[in-house]
């Protein structure tokens, strides 16, 4: 063959390898909304970035006839690309072929780019849109599964891991994406579940749509599965380019820094009044953090799951920090189960990638009542406070308001090791809010009392002196300082500045055992 014809064989591969399971299956695959698996890589990455890995492998099966429907890259493109100039590496499911299904040497794939992002110490991610085992390679495609999640486990805290759902994902699947550190879902075209409708039908005899049992909605407002919600395919890519912004490129090194950017100087000034006087009453929580942080840098994680907590990444003079933040505006603040593991989930992600916290406290305490006690706020509380007292990162607390008991605790306090603790004028750092303390503390004399209500009042109005305030813990050295709101940016970032090559450790220890 002369040399031409050899290019000209290339590049006929090539393209047909493109084409993947070809023009009416990519049609259809249009018609739902979707996009193609190159067609995704298309917007994820940087133009012209994309290196293309293994587009020539083929599937080695010969049941039912297969070995007659050999399609290049079998059913997934993979390779490494760069998002804003760093590297990647990535798969994307091609659900034009056999259904993005996965078999021996689709897993081979995958695992060829997770062993060489752990390899070279860079961020993997997969873009899932597939019919679950390639049905016909039976156990050979569950144990590609297998060794995918092997690989998973073994980079989780190495290199960071984002997973969007953009299609099907069903059965052991799910496994994949559930244990890398962020989960994006596409309305109305994904959906990951166990069981799908039907078995779920038969089992439990419930009536369900795919969507509704586990779409993008669901799994990001009751499961917390999926840790963003996206309109389409375009928008899920683009977020996750967003997110690759924040996050560094493997555990030991740390997110290259950005311009800094004041933040409005509405949203700033606005701070100082920020806390209303009435302590019952509540205010946006996220009006504090726009207000300290870099100018519309703050990113929300798992948005609309467990919002009583407001997590997410910022940027404080140009460098990322990890949000942790209780919001009065949702059960007061409050911490319950699903809050308390968000909050902890978000912390080791931070912790392991070298981001440094920022927690914004105004918290009651933990959420009262038999639902809670019975599944367990006791070992998932703990998983919060665990979080915090493992973390080695700096991490820093600005107590706005409420500070009380147990919560006071686990909110990243200076006892567990925080680095710098503030508080604003308007913080009450103490066991329990008034009320409560002086029904306890003073029932006899309230009962005794010619006026009861009023002497209530009196002793609720002596306590707030004495205890509802930032004061005592300032006087213990519990908390650093005692600053005004507007003050706050400033104060952290000069905090931060010496704590950049802060070394800290844990025991030496096989690994921890984290309640679970
Ligand atoms: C082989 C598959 C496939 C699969 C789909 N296809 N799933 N081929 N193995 N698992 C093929 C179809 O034959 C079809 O081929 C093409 O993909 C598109 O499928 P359609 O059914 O036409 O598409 P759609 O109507 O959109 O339905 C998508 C679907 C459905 C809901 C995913 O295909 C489906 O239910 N598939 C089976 C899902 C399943 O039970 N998988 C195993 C789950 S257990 P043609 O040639 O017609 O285009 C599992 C265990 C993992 O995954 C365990 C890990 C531990």
């Amino acid at each position: 063959m002369a040399e031409n014809e050899k290019a000209e064989e290339l590049r006929k591969l090539r393209e047909q390898a493109k084409l993947g399971g070809g023009e009416a299956r990519i049609k259809k695959q249009h018609e739902k909304g979707k996009l193609t698996a190159r067609e995704r890589i298309d917007i994820l990455a940087d133009s012209g970035s994309f290196e293309e890995i293994d587009a020539f492998v083929t599937h080695r099966s010969t049941a039912f006839g297969l070995e007659e429907q050999k399609i290049m890259g079998d059913g997934v493109v993979t390779g490494y690309a760069r998002i804003d100039g760093r590297p990647v590496y990535l798969f994307s499911q091609d659900f034009t072929v056999f259904g993005g299904s996965l078999s021996e040497t689709h897993a081979e794939k995958i695992c060829k780019i997770m062993d060489l992002a752990m390899k070279n110490g860079v961020p993997v991610i997969g873009l899932n849109d597939s019919g679950g085992a390639r049905i016909q390679e039976g156990v050979s495609s569950l144990g590609g599964y297998a060794e995918v999640f092997w690989r998973n486990s073994m980079a989780s805290g190495v290199v960071p891991q984002i997973s969007a759902v953009m299609g099907p994902c069903a059965g052991g699947a799910v496994y994949s994406p559930a244990l890398t550190d962020f989960v994006y879902m596409v309305k109305n075209s994904s959906y990951m579940f166990v069981t799908g409708p039907n078995v779920v039908k038969t089992v439990t005899h419930e009536d369900v749509t795919s969507e509704d049992l586990g779409g993008a909605t669901a799994h990001s407002t009751k499961s917390g599965v999926a840790h963003f919600t996206t309109e389409n395919d375009a928008a899920c890519l683009k977020d996750i380019r967003k997110l690759v912004s924040y996050i560094p490129q493997n555990c030991e090194e740390k997110v290259p820094p950005q311009p800094s950017k004041q933040p409005e100087g509405a949203k700033a000034k606005a701070l100082d009044d920020l806390v209303p006087p009435n302590p019952n009453k509540p205010y946006d929580i996220k009006d504090a953090i726009n207000g300290v942080m870099d100018r519309d840098s703050f990113y929300e994680v798992h948005e609309h799951y467990a919002d009583n907590i407001v997590v997410g990444f910022a940027r404080l003079d140009g460098r990322t920090v990890g949000i942790v933040a209780n919001q009065p505006l949702s059960l007061a603040g409050v911490l319950d189960i699903d809050a308390s593991v968000k909050g902890a989930r978000f912390v080791r992600f931070c912790d392991a990638f070298n981001i440094p916290l920022v927690v914004f406290e105004d918290v009651p305490g933990f959420l009262p009542g038999t639902d809670q006690e019975w599944r367990g706020i006791i070992k998932h509380g703990a998983k919060l406070l665990y979080a915090f007292c493992e973390a080695t990162v700096p991490k820093m607390t600005v107590i706005t308001r409420k500070a009380y008991g147990g919560a006071y605790d686990v909110m990243n306090s200076k006892h567990i090791r925080a680095d710098y603790n503030i508080a604003w004028p308007t913080a009450e750092i103490a066991v329990m809010g008034p009320k409560g303390a002086v029904e306890i503390i003073f029932r006899r004399e309230i009962m005794k009392a010619e006026n009861p209500e009023q002497k209530q009042k009196d002793l609720e109005e002596r306590y707030k002196e004495e205890f509802a305030n930032p004061y005592r813990a300032a006087a213990r050295g519990f908390i650093d300082d005692v600053v005004l709101p507007s003050e706050t940016r400033q104060k952290l970032i000069r905090a931060f500045e010496l704590c950049q090559n802060k070394v800290d450790s844990v025991p030496k220890k096989k690994h921890d055992n984290l309640p679970l």
